[in-house]
């Protein structure tokens, strides 16, 4: 059963924007509660406002998009885990492709992950495979290699979103076949306890088949997550999937 929409916004919108769309979705969870838990990942500079405008009842959850994996020190411009969660984060995502790129290697996402969980955060982290992984058909062999440091995590404080690279931004998604099959070798080789999300090029026009797969704990979603109504069309979709309708 789908339970988890994380909405990470990349290096996008502004205050006021944060504020708007931090209170309207926190206002629709309010309304009409579903068991669905959101997640809401805006850069990390916007998390007061975020936490400000759904202050009346708080269901929003906050989320950052990446952390630091030490304590504190000289590390210019790092944000620590414990500085995300004293501003009221509860989530952070670790190893997103665009921070992998960026040089965050498998061990330097575990540390994250360690500092998240140290921290009291749930850590979000992403695995998937490339486009030239996926072309020749080494997509578990791929995942493979990103999921063996994270056996020695205590995995039921982590979430996996499974977000295959060349499905990111790119309007491309994987077969639900494909999906389903990642996400069962997910669940075999950390324990079938976790809770494995998909990520890439959700939107509310795929996200009921995606969704609807029993392996799907939830979406990572980016691009759509950046208006509030398509959004709301993604809870719709994971609620009514709740109630099995
Ligand atoms: P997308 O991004 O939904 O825009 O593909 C997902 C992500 O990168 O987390």
């Amino acid at each position: 059963m789908p339970t988890w929409l994380i909405a990470n916004w990349k290096m996008n919108g502004n205050a006021a924007r944060v504020r708007d769309w931090a209170y309207r979705v926190n206002q629709s969870l309010a309304a009409r509660p579903s068991g669905l838990t959101v997640v809401y990942c805006p850069p990390s500079v916007y998390l007061g406002d975020a936490r400000e405008a759904s202050r009346p009842s708080g269901q929003l959850k906050l989320g950052a998009q990446d952390c630091h994996q030490e304590k504190s020190g000289a590390y210019t411009g790092g944000i620590s885990a414990a500085m995300l969660a004293d501003k009221g984060c509860a989530y952070v995502i670790v190893g997103h492709s665009e921070c992998r790129s960026g040089g965050d290697c498998d061990a330097r996402v575990l540390a994250k992950a360690e500092a998240a969980l140290a921290a009291g955060l749930c850590p979000i982290i992403c695995v998937g495979e490339s486009r030239a992984q996926y072309e020749a058909k080494e997509t578990l062999a791929a995942l493979d290699v990103q999921l063996m440091p994270l056996k020695a995590l205590p995995v039921g404080g982590a979430l996996i979103a499974y977000e295959p690279v060349w499905a990111i931004g790119s309007n491309r998604t994987p077969t639900t076949a494909e999906i389903t099959a990642a996400h069962s070798h997910i669940k075999t080789t950390l324990g079938s306890s976790v809770d494995v999300l998909y990520g890439g090029s959700v939107n509310p026009d795929n996200a009921r088949e995606i969704l609807a797969l029993p392996t799907v704990q939830g979406a990572l979603v980016g691009g759509a997550s950046l208006e509030v109504e398509p959004m709301r069309a993604l809870m719709e979709i994971v609620a009514a999937k709740r109630v099995g309708t």
